[in-house]
C-alpha cells in the first residue's frame, strides 16, 4: 500500500539553532499524525546532531556523493550519509541538475549507490517551462524515469519514492493545478505499472512538490494519485509544516 509522506527540503536555509528547533519542533508532533510519514532534509553539517537529538523522526540528506570513499573534496560519501543513521536521500532535484549539472548518468549512480547501502532515494523529476509551454511535459518527465530509474529491478524500485516538481512551480508560489498535478501523477503510475506490473505501482508512494503550501495541500492531497508532497519554503516553519502533513 502507499504510504502517504511529507517531506521538508529545508535546502541551504537556516543556522544551527533554528535548524535544531524545527526539527524538535517536528518531532514533537510527529504523534499527532501517526498515518503520515514525516521526513525532513536539513543541510548536510546538522544532520547528525538532528539524528542524535530527535529519535524517531526521518531525516535524509539532500545530497551525496555515489562513491564509499576517496579523494573527493568537500563531498559527503553514500557510506557517511547511511553512518549517521540517515534513512532518505534526495536524487535528481531540479536545483542539482541545473545549478550543479547533475545528469542523467550520474543520477543513475547516485540512485543506485542510495539503495546499495540501504538508503530511500526519493528520485525527483519534473519539467521546466519551456517543456511546459510546449505540452511535451509527460515525454519529458517520462524520460527522466527512463533514464535515472527503470533500470532498477522491481525489488528496488519497489523501495523508492518518486516526487514531481514541475520546475517552474519550485520557489515561485505557482503551484500546479490539480488538473496538472493528477495528470502527472497518474501518469507517472502508468508508466511504472508498464515497467514493472501493476503490483508494484501501488506501492509506491508519488509525492508532489513545488510551491505546495497550507493553503493548498489539501486540494493536491486530495488527488487520487497524489500520495503526499516535498515541501520547500512551507517546511521551514513548524506550523505550516504540520498543517501540510494534516491535510490528507
Ligand atoms: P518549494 O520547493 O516548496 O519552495 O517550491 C520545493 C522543492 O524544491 O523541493
Amino acid at each position: 500500500m502507499r504510504k502517504k509522506i511529507v517531506a521538508g527540503n529545508w535546502k541551504m536555509n537556516l543556522l544551527s539553532e533554528e535548524a535544531f528547533n524545527l526539527a524538535n519542533g517536528v518531532s514533537e508532533v510527529l504523534a499527532s499524525v501517526k498515518d503520515v510519514q514525516l521526513i525532513v532534509f536539513p543541510p548536510a553539517v546538522f544532520a547528525s546532531s538532528i539524528i542524535e537529538k530527535n529519535q524517531g523522526l526521518n531525516v535524509g540528506l539532500q545530497n551525496f556523493y555515489p562513491a564509499e570513499k576517496g579523494a573527493f573534496t568537500g563531498e559527503i560519501s553514500v557510506s557517511q550519509v547511511k553512518n549517521i543513521g540517515a534513512t532518505h536521500v534526495l536524487v535528481g532535484h531540479s536545483e542539482r541538475r541545473a545549478i550543479f549539472n547533475e545528469n542523467e548518468s550520474f543520477l543513475k549512480e547516485k540512485v543506485d549507490a542510495a539503495l546499495l547501502h540501504g538508503l530511500i532515494p526519493v528520485f525527483c523529476c519534473g519539467e521546466p517551462l519551456e517543456i511546459r509551454k510546449v505540452n511535451t511535459e509527460l515525454s519529458y518527465v517520462k524520460q527522466q524515469l527512463i533514464d535515472s530509474l527503470f533500470h532498477l529491478s522491481a525489488e528496488e524500485m519497489m523501495k523508492c519514492i518518486v516526487a514531481y516538481e514541475p520546475v517552474w512551480a519550485i520557489g515561485t508560489g505557482k503551484t500546479a493545478t490539480v488538473e496538472q498535478a493528477e495528470a502527472m501523477h497518474k501518469a507517472i503510475r502508468t508508466w511504472i505499472a508498464e515497467q514493472y506490473g501493476k503490483e508494484v505501482s501501488e506501492e509506491i508512494s508519488i509525492l508532489y512538490g513545488g510551491s505546495c503550501n497550507a493553503s493548498n495541500a489539501k486540494e493536491l492531497f486530495a488527488c487520487e494519485n497524489v500520495d503526499g508532497g516535498l515541501i520547500g519554503g512551507a517546511a521551514l516553519q513548524v506550523d505550516t509544516f504540520i498543517t501540510i502533513a494534516q491535510a490528507f
